[in-house]
């Protein structure tokens, strides 16, 4: 990955069209980043066992994609994603154009810090490569998803941008350029156990360098 060698501004200025996707260029990276975090995202929700009517939230949804793979999943039940970059928003809404008009999907523009949902609402939460981008808002973020799930719920984020596996020589020095957080497998743990979690799973594939942390509501 030459990244390294990347002067720390075109490294600034490649990465915030993944923090928060806007205009042209914002577009064609969710496109780009539809296709490219296909094989992560399919890993990830193998890891959980959906059933067909759960309710079902993502979060920082990009381009629609995973919210497509949940509903697909989830045929009986309902999937709602949420992204705070408007244009994220309108390339998921066009991604699931079908799913929305028969009722399925709904795509609202909103941040994690305040999510526009009832408390105990949704059965799963997803994140997939977004929540390293939360910045300030990271424990809000938790917290927020943590309100939302029913007791018994489970969140799941999947990533490949972490501090170990085979990007961990480039992880802390992306990091420090971008304000991208650079969790190693235990600290995602402790970032679900200290939200309340139990159930906390972490999977870390190292050769891939792909991550993703399982956790669920407590019942009470
Ligand atoms: C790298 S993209 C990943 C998009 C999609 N989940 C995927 O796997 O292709 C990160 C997404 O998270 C969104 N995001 C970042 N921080 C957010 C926040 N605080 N609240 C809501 N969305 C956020 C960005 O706008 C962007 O669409």
């Amino acid at each position: 990955m030459p990244i390294i060698a990347l002067r720390p501004d075109k490294v600034r200025q490649r990465t915030s069209q993944c923090r928060k996707p806007s205009g042209w260029l914002g577009r064609v990276s969710l496109w780009s980043m539809n296709r490219r975090h296909s094989k992560l995202t399919d890993w990830g929700l193998a890891r959980v066992a959906i059933a067909a009517g759960d309710t079902i939230l993502d979060v920082g949804c990009g381009g629609g994609r995973t919210v497509a793979k949940l509903a697909a999943q989830a045929p009986a039940g309902r999937v709602y994603g949420i992204d705070y970059s408007p244009d994220s928003v309108m390339v998921s809404r066009r991604t699931n154009q079908d799913a929305i008009a028969a009722g399925r999907v709904s795509i609202d523009e909103a941040s994690v810090a305040a999510l526009p949902f009832a408390s105990d609402t949704f059965d799963l939460v997803t994140g997939v490569e977004t929540h390293f981008w939360w910045g300030e808002s990271l424990g809000g973020g938790m917290r927020e998803v943590f309100r939302v799930l029913r007791p018994g719920g489970r969140l799941l984020f999947i990533a490949e941008f972490y501090n170990g596996g085979r990007h961990a020589r480039y992880a802390e020095r992306l990091g420090a350029l971008t304000g991208m957080a650079a969790l190693d497998p235990e600290q995602h743990r402790s970032l679900f156990t200290n939200a309340g979690f139990t159930d906390v799973r972490v999977v870390d594939d190292a050769p891939r360098g792909w991550i993703c942390a399982l956790g669920t509501k407590p019942k009470e």
